[in-house]
């Protein structure tokens, strides 16, 4: 018989499995122990809850290993292209040379987005934050799809799924465009994803923008090293809303409202923020550590994992890159010199030391991001684009799971008892 984990409460033991993954992990298997005892299990945050079994990413948090499909992430980021790499986390296996052509050829096919969608810009104000816009309009692409909508239907899945990375450049691009007042810039399918992307910000209808290959293979190199990160926010939100059986483009309009929150994809425009604020007053890494410590407030962005117990392999490959872009692009920022003091002094403070935060991949990616000429705002929406390929490998792993079930976790409920209605004239 397999190993069992016995759990005694009071008189009585139940015995639950223990199942274990392909990289040594284990886990006990609850999911009985609520019909067999009548008790849950509590783990606010889900921070030791297994919501699934997955064979898309393997993070070993202690030692700073990420891989996809058991691929490195440091080899990925230097070898391989973003269509690959979403073609790798969809479908399990590098792609022949046959099956990538084809795959970037499916992907072009379908990056203009329908006339109705374009005028949905109008309906948000100027500053309407890009994410809210991206989602909202990923959102809207069912409406354009109805009758194709069924995530138990495999032809439906499959164009769907090509659909929303192909048109998610344009999508983001064009709110980037409104927000500035530009003409909005039609994809060109002679570009590769990372350049077209950066054609439709920076192109305009009187001027061409040459894009620079260095700024080209950094924005490529970024979307691999976002394209996936197990069971994060944004992907157990994906998840659970697909669980219902929702259709693909809504459970991804919801990963991006995950994705949104500062502590978790809007880190990158903290991060920034915070570096910009450190210059302005003029502070000395020590001096905003110090801060960061007195105020249970403030944090240090861009530091700390809910998994990585040590260096974030992402921030180790984003760290050895930003000098190397700035410097063929010709730029230089004060804000690289402030990020890396502020690691240097982080990494030998007790107070880090001992809570084992080290920088995570949004420490030196805005940095990059910013070098480039990206805007603050648009940060996390970068980020959304290269986890989405991550995202819809996970949807479709839930739905090719016979154990998946709709989303649905219990409580412990702590309010009042119960207690009879007063009448409005009777209550003090
Ligand atoms: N600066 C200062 N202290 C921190 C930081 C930080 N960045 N991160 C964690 N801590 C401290 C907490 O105050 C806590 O201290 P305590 O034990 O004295 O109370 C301890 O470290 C543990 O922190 P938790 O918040 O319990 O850790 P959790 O796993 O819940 O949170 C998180 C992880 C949200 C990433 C956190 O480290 C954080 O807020 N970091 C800053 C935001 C950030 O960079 N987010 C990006 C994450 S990566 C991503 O989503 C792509």
């Amino acid at each position: 018989m397999s190993e069992v984990a016995k759990l005694v409460v009071g008189e009585n033991t139940y015995e639950l499995p223990i199942l274990e993954g392909s990289e040594g992990e284990r886990a006990i298997d609850i999911s009985k122990l609520r019909a067999q005892s009548g008790l849950i299990t509590l783990d606010p945050g889900f921070a030791n809850t297994g919501s699934c079994q997955s064979s898309i990413t393997f993070i070993n948090g202690e030692e700073g290993i990420l891989r996809y499909r058991g691929y490195p992430i440091e080899e990925l980021a230097e070898k391989s292209s973003f269509l690959e790499t979403s073609y790798l986390v969809l479908n399990g296996e590098l792609p022949t040379a046959a099956e990538l052509a084809r795959f970037e050829e499916e992907i072009t096919l379908h990056t203009l987005i329908h006339e109705d969608v374009r005028h949905m810009y109008q309906a948000f104000p100027l500053k309407a934050h890009p994410m809210a816009v991206v989602s909202a309009l990923v959102g809207s692409l069912a409406t354009l799809y109805q009758d194709e909508l069924d995530p138990l239907n495999p032809e439906h899945v499959q164009l769907q799924v090509r659909r929303l990375i192909a048109k998610l450049p344009t999508i983001c691009a064009w709110a980037y465009k409104y927000s500035v007042g530009h003409p909005f810039v039609y994809p060109r399918n002679d570009l590769g994803y990372a350049e077209n992307i950066l054609h439709m910000m920076f192109a305009n209808p009187a001027e061409t923008y040459e894009v620079h290959p260095a700024v080209a293979k950094a924005i490529d190199t970024l979307l691999i090293l976002h394209a996936d990160h197990e069971q994060n926010c944004s992907t157990s939100t994906m998840r659970l809303v697909g669980s219902s059986h929702s259709n693909l483009f809504a459970s991804a309009s919801a990963a991006i409202g995950a994705l949104w929150g500062p502590l978790h994809g809007g880190a990158n425009q903290a991060v920034i923020e915070m570096l910009t604020e450190i210059a302005a007053e003029g502070l000395s890494g020590r001096e905003y550590l110090d801060r960061v410590k007195d105020d249970p407030n403030t944090r240090l962005m861009g530091f700390g994992h809910r998994v990585y117990k040590n260096y974030d392999p992402r921030a180790k490959v984003l760290k050895g890159m930003t000098r190397e872009v700035l410097e063929a692009i010709g730029q230089s920022t004060p804000l690289l010199d402030i990020a890396m003091q502020l690691e240097e002094v982080a990494l030998s403070d007790d107070y880090f030391v001992k809570r084992r935060l080290y920088p995570n991949v949004d420490f030196y990616s805005g940095i990059i991001y910013q070098a480039i000429g990206i805007p603050v705002n648009m940060f996390t929406v970068f980020f959304a684009l290269g986890r989405m390929p991550g995202w819809i490998a996970h949807w479709l792993e839930m739905h090719a799971d016979p154990a998946a079930r709709i989303g649905r976790p219990r409580q412990i409920y702590t309010g009042a008892t119960q207690r009879p209605y007063q009448d409005l004239s009777s209550r003090g």
